[in-house]
């Protein structure tokens, strides 16, 4: 495989700046762009039946799965649950009739996502497979595959597979809303054009690497790190710590804001950066109020936000990074370039093996 680094440092710094160009690659190939419609492969079953969907992957692939669980629920009404592959396919989870099962794995060689998949496939599961390398055997095994053609990805920590996973799983929302009449042609419209802004948001979002690169001079110094988000803002706050984690060995947290009195909240000190992954939104209220329990007990707080966010955040001890204002659909889409490039930054800083991090690899075929 002849992969070069380009201009850049790291597999990693590559994989994140040329997202805007495979993310536009992985739209262009499931929307029709002329008529604004999203347009999937014709597939082995029918979207309207479907009347159940289980999401099973593991790391950075389950995360996309917990956001598309959002949309799907959203757009076409089903009920989603999503699991830890190593999990679902040992809880003998009761899997009725009418139930696809959506496998989301980068390599398409995971032991336990495969297994997850060949327990589906027992429990007479349709069985849908989003990967990005469409040989592998969990593309063969599935019924259907959405490849998300994000090219090779090499360093171990996954960016570009990450946000192709979630622009494929967004049209794939849309298409069985759509199929089940509960998408107007007009709702349809407005989010294929939102689709379309993606490569230019994160273009614009790519700009603030700069900032982040002073920004992670701090966190550098942490011992460990709070992420916190709302919605599909929760599930990029899971990935921003893992991500940080796996790649500067800081000890990092992903928690819903609402579950931050349940427990992290006993952490916070002077010492304790807490990531807030808050784009203005109806419930941007509840976040601020989280901000000023971080802040009155002095957590440092770093807030990802918009304009009108930046604007609303009238708190103590915050640092912004402020992106475009953009429909909420594709927040996490956008917002994973800033969580990325602040791991990205921090990494480097810490002098670890950005792109072989210790103890890890990038495809877990062994349990
Ligand atoms: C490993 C990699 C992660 C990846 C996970 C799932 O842990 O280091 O980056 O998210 O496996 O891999 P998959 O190929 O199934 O997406």
């Amino acid at each position: 495989l002849l992969v070069d680094k380009g201009n850049h440092r790291h597999f990693m710094a590559k994989e994140i700046y040329e997202q805007p160009e495979v993310i536009a690659h992985t739209f262009s190939h499931y929307l029709d762009l002329s008529a604004e419609t999203v347009a999937l492969p014709d597939l082995p079953f029918d979207l309207a039946e479907i009347q159940h969907i289980s999401i099973t992957a593991c790391g950075t692939a389950l995360y996309a799965g917990a956001v598309a669980e959002y949309w799907l629920e959203r757009f076409a009404r089903v009920p989603v649950s999503t699991d830890i592959a190593s999990e679902f396919r040992y809880r003998e989870t009761p899997l009725t009739p009418g139930g696809l099962t959506i496998v989301i794995s980068q390599s398409g060689e995971t032991a336990d996502t495969l297994a997850s998949l060949r327990y589906a496939k027992e429990c007479g599961q349709k069985v849908l497979a989003v990967v990005n390398v469409p040989t592998s055997t969990i593309a063969r095994e599935a019924d259907a595959v959405l490849p998300i053609l994000a090219g090779p990805e090499i360093g171990v920590a996954s960016t570009k597979a990450f946000t192709c996973q979630l622009a494929t799983l967004a049209c794939l929302s849309v298409a069985i809303g759509r199929a089940k009449g509960l998408l107007s042609q007009e709702d349809e419209h407005r989010l294929v054009r939102a689709f379309m802004e993606v490569p230019r948001l994160m273009t614009e979002a790519l700009k603030l690497s700069p900032e982040i690169e002073v920004l992670s001079r701090t966190l550098a110094k942490a011992r460990d790190v709070l992420y916190l988000g709302r919605g599909t803002n929760f599930p990029l706050a899971l990935e921003g710590a893992l991500k940080l984690k796996e790649i500067s060995y800081i000890h990092a947290e992903g928690y819903a804001g609402g579950e931050l009195k349940h427990g992290p909240i006993a952490l916070i000190d002077e010492t304790m950066p807490v990531v807030v992954i808050a784009p203005h939104d109806r419930i941007f209220d509840k976040t601020v109020s989280n901000m000023e329990e971080v802040a009155a007990r002095g957590g440092k707080i770093i807030l990802v936000t918009d304009p009108k966010g930046a604007a609303q955040a009238h708190v103590d001890a915050v640092q912004k990074l402020i992106l475009p204002e953009m429909p909420a659909t594709v927040c996490p889409m956008v917002y994973s370039i800033p969580v990325q490039l602040i791991a990205y930054h921090t990494a480097v800083i810490m002098g670890t093996d950005v792109d072989q991090p210790r103890n890890l690899a990038k495809s877990v075929t062994v349990e």
